[in-house]
């Protein structure tokens, strides 16, 4: 039976392009587990979109001297092409800036507000003392009350885990100009957390297969947890659809409450684009179906307490009880796969001290599966890794390069010179069909470890594969074979050729562009999985076809946004999709037909010059400071 997947990924706040630290934690990983779940057959719906509302919005448009929407436009434009070229197969990246979010939001909102899981009640606000601003508690940074750590910021802890308010740090000063926020009294809607901690604690206990350390600061979590406030003193965001609140200007529902329930609205959106609105419930209500989040450790609290307690709360009990009455049942997470955090040459990524690398950047000078294998064989899948160039450019010549792409090169080479088509083999030898069995039972190893998202050790795995058919050619050395007995050699270069073709499903999920080459270049057609497209969608469900990034560009929408009284009126927007569907990978062993006809040969992947890294850390310091 096939499994429903869906595979919900974090999304970016639309404050600026994305660093390569931003698609390690939420963006490489979900992809490699998609395309995986794709090939193996399952019905897979992968959503995220561009963050665009809160405070990282708000203070860089500030800085940069524009009106909200004008940056989010743009910089929605900006990561829907980086995550292009970085092949991530979203059926749907849209915007929290759609009809359709602000609806569900406020069909959430009120719901949850009917049921008395959220609540009104007057609060401390931090505020700029310099421009009268809301100041958000991410922004404010001081010391923990709890352990005296220094850096403690205004929501949490980093350092043990606390949930904060900002009035309760020691301190307290603002990041954005370093002074002593004023603290005043204003009223806001908080969620009840409080009355889920039992179920979260139920199923939080249950989830034994998540990575140990989320879930462990998941169960923490519960120790200590408070009503939060999900609303806040600003101008930008969704409106809280309740009398007298419905027509403010000045509150906002917070960020984060709505970003959550983009995964929700993300796919009823696809639903309705692709001409069948209620295929959401599919993945959203059958209870078999599994719900996978990808992202970097910051998230986890939103992921793992806040988000469950507000499917809870709005119609799903996870046993049957906390919900009912308005509001339909919505499945909770069954896995929630965070990321630790990447550096870069030793220190924090940081685009305001110049600390950084873009995804557009790197992808202008190198190759996406470069990048690709690099995040999932040494990014922070575990622990906190750190980014080098040297690193970088010795992975690639002595990993992927060496091991893979030379494997390949060699053995189209000789196969094509002579044979001009895969070869005919004559009958297997034992040595050729232990190479055939070890390979192919790749595809439950290499599976099962991308099922468990430890993609390090699949990666690895299909590696280890890889080196298998070097020392069976090593062994069998067809070079020498060629010259007097060409049958024999036609023979080990079709196992070999055989091998490589199963090798090219096993990394498929993790370097989609050279696969997608070497399917051709065995003379095979059509696609191996999916292919991507940026499409402006228009909201009432219709398409006005596929983006060609000239006539039809969101710099026209640029005015289009959300009007002073919140109620959007963008009526049309840019995504990226594709169509992995009706394509023609599939993660079984090959049959590779001999006589296939060959295309000629050309290498999957470059050698990258060692001056690479002369270059790279010349550039990287002259942009620091
Ligand atoms: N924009 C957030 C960040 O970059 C992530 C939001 S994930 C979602 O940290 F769950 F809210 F969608
Ligand atoms: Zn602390």
């Amino acid at each position: 039976m096939p499994k429903t997947v869906l595979v919900n990924v974090a999304w970016p706040y639309a404050n600026g392009p994305r660093h390569i630290g931003h698609v390690a934690g939420f963006g490489v990983p979900s992809d490699i587990f998609a395309r995986y779940h794709r090939l193996a057959g399952n019905k897979v719906l992968m959503v995220s979109g561009t963050d665009e509302h809160g405070t990282p919005i708000t203070v860089q448009a500030d800085s940069e001297g524009v009106e909200p929407m004008e940056l989010v436009d743009r910089y929605n434009r900006v990561i829907v092409e980086d995550l292009y070229k970085l092949g991530l197969s979203y059926d749907l990246f849209t915007r929290t800036t759609t009809k359709n979010h602000y609806e569900i939001v406020q069909d959430l909102f009120k719901t949850l507000f009917v049921k008395g899981y959220i609540f009104k009640k007057p609060m401390m606000g931090a505020f700029s003392a310099k421009t009268g601003n809301t100041l958000p508690d991410r922004y404010i940074e001081g010391t923990c009350p709890h352990c005296e750590f220094a850096e403690a910021r205004g929501d949490q802890c980093d350092n043990c885990g606390k949930q904060l308010d900002p009035i309760d740090l020691i301190d307290p000063r603002s990041k954005i100009d370093g002074e002593p926020p004023v603290f005043r009294e204003s009223e806001h809607f908080f969620l009840d957390l409080t009355a889920f901690v039992d179920p979260l604690r139920r199923w939080l206990e249950d989830q034994s297969h998540w990575r140990a350390n989320v879930r462990a600061f998941s169960i923490n979590l519960l120790e200590d947890l408070h009503p939060r406030p999900i609303t806040r003193d600003m101008q930008w965001g969704i409106p809280i659809p309740l009398p007298d609140y419905e027509n403010r200007t000045d509150k906002r529902i917070y960020v984060w409450f709505d970003a959550v329930i983009g995964y929700l609205s993300a796919s009823v959106e696809w639903a309705a684009n692709t001409g069948q609105p209620e295929a959401w419930r599919d993945w959203w209500q059958d209870p078999k179906a599994e719900h996978y989040y990808f992202m970097g450790k910051d998230n986890i609290v939103f992921h793992s307490v806040i988000w469950p307690s507000m499917l809870i709360g709005y119609g799903a009990g996870l046993s049957g009880t906390l919900g009912g009455g308005e509001g339909e049942p919505l499945n909770i997470p069954n896995n929630i796969v965070s990321s630790e955090f990447l550096t870069m040459e030793g220190r924090k990524f940081s685009s305001s001290r110049g600390v950084v690398i873009y995804v557009k950047d790197f992808l202008d000078r190198y190759d996406p599966d470069a990048l690709r294998y690099y995040l999932a064989i040494a990014g922070p899948e575990a622990q906190d890794t750190d980014f080098t160039w040297a690193e970088f450019v010795r992975r690639n010549n002595d990993e992927l390069v060496a091991t893979w792409g030379n494997l390949v090169n060699r053995v189209a080479s000789m196969a094509h010179k002579h044979f001009g088509k895969v070869p005919e083999p004559g009958a297997l030898e034992a040595v050729d069909r232990r190479l055939q069995e070890t390979v192919e039972k790749g595809f439950s190893s290499v599976g099962d470890l991308i099922e468990k998202c430890t993609f390090k050790a699949a990666l690895g795995e299909a590696f280890h594969l890889a080196d298998e058919v070097n020392r069976y050619l090593n062994d069998q050395a067809p070079w020498q074979l060629v010259k007097d007995d060409m049958e024999r050699a036609g023979t080990v270069l079709y196992t070999a050729l055989r091998a490589i073709d199963n090798l090219k499903v096993l990394l498929c999920p993790f370097l989609p562009f050279s696969a997608q080459r070497l399917h051709r270049l065995l003379g095979y057609s059509g696609v191996l999985s999916g292919e991507l497209r940026m499409e402006m969608v228009t909201e009432n469900g219709t398409e006005d076809g596929t983006e060609d990034g000239t006539e039809d560009g969101t710099e026209d929408n640029a005015g289009d946004g959300a009007s002073a009284d919140g109620a959007t009126e963008k009526t049309t927007h840019l995504t990226l999709t594709g169509t992995y569907t009706g394509v023609v990978g599939s993660w079984t062993p090959s049959q590779l037909p001999p006589g296939q006809a060959m295309e000629k040969p050309a290498a999957l992947f470059k050698k990258l010059d060692l001056s690479v890294v002369e270059d790279e850390l010349a550039r990287l310091q002259s942009s620091v400071d």
